[in-house]
């Protein structure tokens, strides 16, 4: 009798696992986050564009699953408190959205939720393994591996690394987002995410120096804002628990903004972000043979010129905003002075257009040294594109609060926006930049 009220119970529970009308996303609470689970891993499939409602994949694919489109695979990461990820909805909308595509959300959340790290780690072999047996089932059904797209967060790009080494790179395309440093870091490329787990490998980088991957892993590597301190992330431990997720989690609300097509992210490649900052890294985009990567969605646009290289890596950098859409908009400012002595110092550019609407730039990453006769030229980055710019304002600081107020003389200085040729170019001769005093002029064209 007790027997068959177990089996009974048994078959409820089994039963009511697939029967669930629209399956979420496991939420175990913090409790068995701090006790720890065993591994499970559920796949959530969305399809035909309806990301209301998901279906259960099993042993069996479901007819509805129609494996000839492209699959994209969500793979999340470590989950400390065992809650789901508060971007995963979101991510599934965006690519619905996007394409006519199969999006299935790999929730291994019993598994990733453990205080204790290293266990959590130790699962991503295994989730790739039963990833596989799933890949497997949809190319029998006639599934493609170039139709196959892995996103994998953190823990989670890893995992996609493992399962892309098993159908030796032929995957179609892994992106992993902010790919998880500690325990992977320094480890050789079977041991991690790597640029021959797939066709096509592009990384976003958003905290290098805390829970993300130092080193570039993919066909191209997105550092944003050098990829350490994302800004509006708080810096100091008493920002509470964004401390420690802000900077990591920013990798993923890039990827999202590249889904929303507000504006285009665009990166440089280049060999370091001092260089960046320092201007020298604009060897793509208008009148270059080559256009600048894009990061996300679009970012495999690029593919073909990463492929034409020898060592087929590129690490792009760029900066951003604070919040969505993080676009920002760069410029070279080229300035050129008649000081008899060289000046140092520090530039603020303002722009104000028609409407009174302003945006500003400081490039105060190091001083510049002006020199008379050396053009110089800066890269000013604005969170905002002004279309009719009225009015540029300039502030020129030495630094120094002692001794006497330095001028820069300029015999002329131009704006040229970078990437953007409908923009026009704007200029101004000969004028007076008394030190730490705004000086406001209106531009002409060049
Ligand atoms: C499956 O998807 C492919 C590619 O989008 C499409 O051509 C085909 O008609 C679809 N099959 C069904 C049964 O909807
Ligand atoms: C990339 O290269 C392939 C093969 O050379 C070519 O067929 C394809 O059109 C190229 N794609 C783009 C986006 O340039």
């Amino acid at each position: 009798m007790l027997g068959l009220f177990l089996i009974l119970c048994l078959a409820w529970s089994v039963s009511s696992d697939t029967d669930e009308k629209c399956p979420t996303f496991t939420n175990i609470g913090f409790y068995n986050a701090l006790v720890g689970t065993r591994l499970k891993v559920r796949l959530l499939l969305y399809t035909d564009g309806n990301f209301a409602c998901a279906k259960l994949l099993e042993s069996t694919l479901p007819g509805s699953f129609n494996v000839t489109k492209k699959s994209t695979f969500i793979i999340h990461g470590y989950r400390p408190t065992g809650s789901p990820p508060v971007w995963m909805d979101d991510l599934v909308e965006a690519l619905l959205r996007i394409e006519d595509m199969n999006v299935i959300v790999v929730d291994w959340n019993r598994g990733a939720a453990n205080v204790i790290y290293s266990i959590s780690s130790g699962f991503t072999k295994p989730v790739a393994k039963i990833l596989k047996q799933t890949i497997d089932q949809m190319l029998a059904n006639g599934a493609t591996l170039d139709n196959i797209y892995m996103i994998g967060v953190s823990l989670g790009a890893h995992i996609a690394g493992f399962v892309g080494k098993m159908y030796d790179g032929k995957l179609g395309r892994i992106t992993g987002l902010d790919p998880a440093g500690p325990l992977y870091n320094g480890k050789p490329p079977d041991k991690r995410l790597d640029h021959r787990d797939a066709q096509f490998v592009d990384v976003i980088h958003s905290d290098i120096d805390g829970l993300g991957f130092r080193e570039s892993l993919g066909n191209i590597d997105f550092y944003p804002n050098g990829g350490v301190d994302q800004p509006g992330c708080p810096q100091t431990i008493f920002g509470g628990l964004q401390y420690f997720k802000c900077d990591h989690q920013r990798s993923v609300l890039l990827y999202l903004s590249s889904l929303r097509k507000d504006c285009d992210i665009t990166a440089y490649p280049c060999k370091s972000y001092r260089d960046y900052l320092n201007g020298k890294c604009i060897s793509c985009g208008d009148n270059q043979p080559i256009p600048c990567p894009l990061l996300g969605y679009y970012a495999d646009r690029w593919k073909n010129y990463t492929t034409l290289k020898d060592r087929p890596v590129t690490k792009a950098f760029f900066d951003t905003t604070d919040k969505k859409p993080f676009c920002m908009y760069h410029y070279f400012v080229d300035i050129l002075i008649w000081n008899k002595n060289s000046q140092k110092g520090y530039i603020t550019i303002k722009l104000t257009d028609m409407n009174g609407h302003s945006t500003e730039s400081t490039i105060n990453h190091e001083p510049t040294t002006f020199q008379k006769y050396h053009q110089v030229s800066l890269l000013a980055r604005f969170a905002q594109d002004l279309d009719q710019v009225k009015s540029i304002s300039l502030v020129f600081s030495s630094g120094t609060v002692l001794g006497p107020k330095s001028k820069l003389r300029i015999i002329w200085m131009k704006l040229r926006p970078i990437n953007r040729p409908e923009k026009p170019q704007m200029c101004r001769y000969d004028l007076v930049v008394t030190e730490n005093k705004e000086t406001a002029f209106q531009p002409i064209l060049c």
